[in-house]
């Protein structure tokens, strides 16, 4: 039986608690927030489990694992105190806020030979999985390029910019369905809601072999969207996760050539295929997630998103900040992954 601890009862820390309660082998023995009214709400949804205040109090009740579902900010003090007191950790997504913090708690999770998982919860999206491996099969040809929308109104955050809150999911989609390296990012983002907090990002990252990938991620949108859609020389495909049951499209669409021809426009046939809609497998990701980081914590086996997947969305996000504060300008990656 694993001892698990969540610290952070806000949002998202509720369905955290819920989904390891009903993971088989594994029990909450603990839930930390700083704040009472968080413990308060926790003890009524959840009676029989410890509540703390601090990290501290959780440790010394005894934990064999624990999920970090804080803000960004403290990711990085609260996973180093974990790791250093040789704690398996999963921590939400952002690992970290920038590659050097994301490189310390690796070395710190090597070094005590302790699990480090992030929470990259879209890449245990069953339909997810089902689309990366129709993208990489070689289905759609040679990959041209791919843009991920990630757009609604609300739920805006008050330390971190959107680029943080909303683009790791984008991002570690992007590293998912491509092995390509990342070569160049350019940002360009507008605070409409506060001042230096961008609530509206597009990015563009361009790739070895020419691959370009479009992130376009907002708080202030008046469209729903959860969506990417990739282009190749071959077939399109467009994983759309608001869609309830169809979530994936293979669409025969392109512009074929022709060898012989009067005019350059008549070389150019549209081609309108078929659109293919694959049965996709459902199931609650956030299950997917946390019971593969209990499988880890349990065979001692170095989880999908682990520190290094962490670490290379880190690397675009840094450089894609560093692209906004120069008004746009492109700034090379280099990889620490
Ligand atoms: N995977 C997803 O789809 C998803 C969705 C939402 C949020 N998240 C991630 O979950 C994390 C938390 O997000 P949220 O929306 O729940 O934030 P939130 O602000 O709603 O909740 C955070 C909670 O942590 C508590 N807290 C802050 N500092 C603390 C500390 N040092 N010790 C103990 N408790 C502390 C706060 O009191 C608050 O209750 C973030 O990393 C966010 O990116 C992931």
């Amino acid at each position: 039986m694993i001892r698990v601890g969540i610290i952070g009862f806000g949002y998202w820390g509720p369905n955290l608690v819920r989904v390891f309660r009903g993971l088989p082998d594994c029990a909450v023995v603990g839930i930390v927030d700083s704040r009472d009214e968080a413990l308060t709400a926790a003890g009524t949804m959840h009676s029989g489990v410890g509540l703390f205040r601090g990290v501290d109090d959780l440790l010394d009740a005894g934990v064999d694992a624990v999920v970090v579902a804080t803000p960004a900010s403290t990711h990085y003090e609260i996973g180093a105190r974990l790791l250093d007191a040789g704690i398996d950790v999963l921590i939400e997504k952002p690992l970290a806020l920038s590659v050097e913090e994301g490189v310390r708690l690796a070395e710190k999770a090597g070094a005590k030979r302790r699990v480090l998982m992030v929470g990259h919860l879209l890449e245990y999206h069953p339909a997810l999985v089902q689309f990366q491996e129709i993208v990489r099969s070689g289905e759609l040809g040679e990959l041209y390029y791919l843009y991920t929308t990630r757009v609604n109104l609300g739920r805006v955050r008050t330390a971190e910019s959107a680029l943080w809150d909303l683009a790791p999911h984008d991002i570690s989609i992007i590293r998912y369905l491509t092995d390509a390296k990342p070569r160049i990012v350019s940002g360009q983002g507008g605070s409409y809601i506060r001042p230096g907090l961008e609530d509206v990002i597009f990015a563009t990252i361009t790739f070895e072999g020419g691959v370009i990938a479009n992130v376009h991620v907002s708080w202030l949108d008046p469209h729903k969207v959860r969506r990417v859609t990739v282009v190749g020389d071959r077939r399109m495909a467009v994983f759309d996760d608001m869609e309830p049951a169809e979530k994936i499209r293979i669409i025969d669409k392109g512009i074929d050539t022709t060898e012989h021809y009067e005019s350059f426009q008549d070389a150019m046939t549209e081609r309108i295929g078929d659109i293919r809609i694959p049965p996709a497998p459902i199931g609650e990701p956030l299950k997917y997630e946390g019971a593969h980081f209990l499988d880890c914590v349990r065979d001692r086996t170095t989880p999908r998103t682990d520190a290094r997947s962490g670490i290379r969305v880190l690397e675009l996000l840094e450089a894609i900040e560093i692209s906004i504060r120069s008004g746009g300008a492109p700034v090379e990656i280099r990889e620490r992954a």
